[in-house]
């Protein structure tokens, strides 16, 4: 193995491309931020047993991913294997939920871990921006996050994907759901993993990639026909709000999730152009979570949106984001005194505002240029010997190619000029 490499499934984000990722998270939080949604931080690992119990035991999460570790002084914690149960415990922790002013919407982004198979689109570690409201049961709030979403990534370009929606029914409905589905799953010819699975968290099975089983599935209950009145007409009343916004979606029965959270609306953004890691977001309701953390009942609604599957998606679809170069002047000494003047320069340009580098390491004329094509810099700055002893530098418009000398005192204004 090479000391040069990134642990498996894990890998760098470099330069350039590197900038299409910061597009991406600045495009899928700009609406949050518009929306009345706070930015959070939270620790980059908690206590084991918030998403043990968040999260749930009977998941593949909980049970096969989890990065966990004992630190030396004996606390068992795990890296995030997702946001919403540690933004939860926060907004609990910091009582944002008794200020007076629910729901409480929180935004954030950063690094999750998950002990998976590596694949395209699927790795270990990954990044996502998410959004949490938390304390209001409203399908108003419901569709809003979704409308987010949809709004995200139409602003990036994304076109080829779909919206799926589903509702999974509330503490009142689902048990007797659950319980009518292992009945019907309980006579089926399956695997000892598959029944051990009916027992602890049944709904997962209709989630079974296999053809073998999915056949058996076809007269399996329907949660639709479960759903009490107050579900069926919450998930209506989203639904409505969904298509009165113009955000087209699928009903989706199959969708299960592979969290224990989530009561109510469930949704996924699946991209056409992936391949079987097509979710490149989701999300959903869960009523339930503040209780089973130890917090008070506070019914509450979030997503989370893959950023590198994003950044697939755009790939896949070809879109080339309009990323302006992030250098505007490159400066280009020719010896010893220029590199102090022009150095002088650069730093006044960047206190002005102007986003300005410089060809370091006494570079030669033709190296230095190169460069300064290279970062995309819509001026250079050149000045050598007799440049300065004439009080000019010379100022090349890199898209004309025009060149004319500036004097050196009115360069950085007429830089500024120029750029607007
Ligand atoms: P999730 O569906 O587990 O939901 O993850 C959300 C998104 O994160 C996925 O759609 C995918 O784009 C990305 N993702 C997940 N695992 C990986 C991986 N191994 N490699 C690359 N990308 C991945 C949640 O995490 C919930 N916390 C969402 C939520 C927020 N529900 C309510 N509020």
């Amino acid at each position: 193995m090479s000391t040069f490499q990134a642990p498996k499934g894990t890998y760098d984000l470099t330069p350039p491309r590197s900038a299409t990722f910061l597009a991406v998270r600045e495009a899928i939080s700009a609406p949050l931020r518009d929306s009345g949604y706070g930015y959070i931080e939270t620790p980059g690992f908690e206590n084991v047993e918030l998403f043990a119990r968040g999260v749930g035991e009977s998941t593949d999460i909980v049970t096969k991913e989890m990065y966990t570790l004992t630190t030396k002084g004996g606390d068992q914690l795990a890296l995030r294997p997702e946001g919403t149960a540690s933004v939860l415990r926060a907004a609990l922790e910091a009582n944002l939920h008794k200020a007076g002013n629910l729901p409480v919407k929180l935004w954030y982004s950063g690094s999750y871990y998950r002990y998976e198979r590596p694949q395209a689109g699927r790795y270990r570690h990954f990044s996502q921006v998410g959004a949490e409201a938390i304390g209001t049961e409203d399908p108003a709030l419901d569709a809003e996050l979704i409308i987010l979403a949809d709004q995200a990534y139409r602003s990036l370009g994304l076109r080829q994907f779909r919206i799926l929606l589903n509702s999974l029914g509330d503490k009142e409905c689902r048990p007797v759901y659950r319980e009518a589905l292992q009945t019907f799953l309980r006579d089926l010819d399956l695997d000892e993993e598959t029944r051990r699975r009916i027992e602890i968290n049944p709904l997962r099975v209709l989630d079974d990639k296999r053809a073998d089983v999915q056949k058996q599935l076809t007269d399996a209950p329907k949660l639709r026909d479960y759903l009490c009145d107050a579900c069926k007409a919450y998930h209506e009343e989203v639904r409505a709000l969904l298509t009165a916004a113009g955000v087209v979606f699928e009903d989706d029965e199959k969708l299960v999730r592979g969290l224990d959270y989530y009561t109510r609306t469930t949704f996924e953004f699946v991209h056409d152009g992936l391949g079987s890691q097509s979710a490149v977001g989701g999300g959903g309701r869960y009523d339930g979570l503040s209780e089973m953390i130890g917090g008070p009942e506070l019914p509450s609604v979030g997503w989370a949106l893959g950023v590198d599957r994003t950044v697939l998606a755009l790939e896949a679809e070809g879109v080339e984001l309009d990323l302006p170069a992030t250098t505007s002047v490159y400066a280009v000494p020719l010896g010893e005194e220029a590199r102090r003047v022009l150095f002088g320069v650069v730093t006044e340009l960047r206190r002005a505002g102007i986003a300005a580098d410089f060809a370091f390491g006494g570079r030669g004329l033709k190296g230095a240029m190169k460069s300064a094509n290279r970062s995309g810099a819509r001026y250079t700055l050149v000045a050598g010997e007799r440049d300065l002893a004439e009080g000019v530098v010379q100022l090349k418009d890199m898209e004309s190619g025009e060149q004319s000398a500036v004097p050196l005192a009115e360069a950085a204004a007429e830089l500024a000029k120029r750029l607007g």
